[in-house]
């Protein structure tokens, strides 16, 4: 059974505390002074503490600075007033969550629960602390190299806590993927799991999109609508790229974090939001405050827990491995095994990936289709560009030739030209079928339809010239 200390001074409030604390299954002990609870904390090394800051011989956070005493205990703190400073300043210092006086039983409730470790979640802690990372992956991210066995110990740490996560890297490093581990490790893991794109939401919709709105509100409202804060209800919200939120937005979600209430648009009535929030961007946190598109405070409130995802360049021990697993998943999907030779695996682990996983997933896709037999070979996978080097851009260079099947891209040649040349004549094999061609390259149509729109557009430019 879990243990919980209540550290109140308030004789009825520890009292009613500590009635609704033992009915979620914990034994509960009580003191109220500093120094009653240094010496409960002695006694009984509790799992929880409730601590309230303002007590007789001092402050509740001198306790929760005092590292060594509450190793392996989580602290939820209890506020007379809720300010960014002192909530910010505890969580820093390593408290889960905080409640405000007079404290909400509902939402106490729920921290409770969610602090009681999931099985799955204890069973993964094992696994990391023996330094094993079971079979190569930890949930749904793969991966062994040690830029991510610290990703998966910051997430074991985390995802027991209703703490708010920002996870920060480059695009394809696998932040969804992050979020969705989180959550599937956490007490909320069967309730619902919502990811929203903040970019991909016209702005003016957006507020009425994640808080919902009230019928009437606005033209066009003609019935309620429950917004993504009420659909994730007892689950967790996922805002990726959150510097495209209006900074008027913003603030509200600011708002949400620190009271755990927010308004549909319209109503005048708070709503309780029993929401895990994860935030993601791929923009560097502190160039997206410079450049006004992420709000300060905003950050400051995020990065209590930020997680950032290393580029797979900074791990391409891992690679091999990531692909592997891609082509397993392909080979099981299409009922056909394909293997790489050596060669195919070697050039894997020599390429640069800029668009990290997502690119290296990409390029594996498409080296199963083109890989006409069983084994997959170097041919089929992204082409090595080096960067040029001084002496071979001034020499003499014999004219490249592009058959049927390959597409010769001479050095010193940008992405963008190798791209082009591979998108026209990929198309040109495939005889114009644009599905095809789109799947083959590992892109979206429209992304494809995208890049020959380019393509017209810079050849009607240099005819009109
Ligand atoms: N460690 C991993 N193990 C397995 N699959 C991964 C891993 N990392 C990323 N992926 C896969 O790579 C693709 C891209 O990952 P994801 O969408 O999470 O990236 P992202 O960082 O959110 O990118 P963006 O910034 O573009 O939104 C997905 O298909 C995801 O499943
Ligand atoms: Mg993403």
């Amino acid at each position: 059974m879990n243990h919980a200390l209540i550290v109140d001074d308030d004789v009825d409030s520890a009292a009613s505390l500590k009635e609704f604390v033992a009915g979620a299954q914990y034994t509960v002990a009580v003191a109220h002074s500093l120094r009653e609870a240094r010496r409960q904390l002695s006694l009984q090394r509790p799992d929880v503490v409730l601590l309230d800051l303002m007590l007789p011989d001092g402050s509740g956070m001198d306790l929760l600075s005092d590292a060594e005493l509450l190793a392996n205990t989580e602290v939820v703190l209890i506020t007379g007033h809720a300010s960014l400073d002192t909530s910010v300043q505890a969580l820093r210092l390593g408290a889960v969550d905080y409640l405000v006086k007079p404290v909400s039983l509902p939402h106490l409730g729920n921290i409770l629960s969610r602090l009681m470790k999931p099985a799955q979640l204890n069973a993964e802690m094992a696994d990391l602390a023996s330094g094993l990372v079971r079979q190569g992956h930890f949930g749904r991210l793969w991966g062994q190299a040690p830029p991510m066995v610290k990703v998966y110990e910051q997430i074991s740490r985390v995802a027991g806590t209703s703490v708010t996560v920002f996870i920060t890297g480059e695009s394809g490093t696998g932040k969804e993927v992050v979020a969705q581990t989180v959550h599937d490790l956490s007490r909320r893991r069967k309730q619902p799991f919502l990811a929203v794109n903040c970019g991909a939401i016209s702005p003016n919709l957006i507020e009425s999109e994640i808080f919902g709105h009230e019928k009437g509100s606005f033209t066009g409202a003609e019935r309620q609508h429950l917004g993504f804060f009420e659909r994730a209800n007892g689950g967790t919200l996922f805002l990726d790229e959150i510097t495209e939120m209006p900074q008027e937005l913003q603030v509200k979600l600011l708002r949400v974090l620190e009271t755990g209430r927010f308004m549909r648009v319209g109503s005048t009535q708070s709503q309780e939001a029993d929401v895990r929030l994860i935030a993601a961007t791929n923009r560097q946190p502190e160039q997206a405050v410079a450049a006004g598109k992420l709000r300060e405070d905003l950050l400051y409130r995020l990065n209590v827990f930020p997680i950032e995802m290393p580029p797979l360049r900074e791990r391409l021990s891992d690679v091999a491995l990531l692909a592997q697993h891609f082509l397993d998943a392909i080979s099981k999907q299409e009922g056909q095994p394909k293997r790489f030779t050596q060669p195919a695996l070697d050039r894997l682990g020599s390429h640069h990936w800029p668009g990290n996983v997502r690119e290296l997933r990409n390029a594996v896709q498409r080296a199963y289709v083109m890989a006409a037999g069983d084994m997959i070979d170097g041919q089929w996978l992204p082409g090595l560009l080096p960067t040029p080097s001084p002496v071979e851009e001034a020499g003499p260079r014999p004219a490249p030739k592009s058959n049927a099947r390959t597409v010769v891209v001479p050095i010193g040649a940008s992405m963008a030209e190798a791209e082009r040349a591979l998108i026209l004549a990929t198309l040109q094999h495939y005889k114009h079928q644009k599905e095809r061609v789109a799947s083959v390259l590992g892109i979206s149509l429209k992304t494809l339809y995208n890049r020959l729109r380019e393509y017209a557009a810079d050849e009607a430019d240099t005819d009109g010239r």
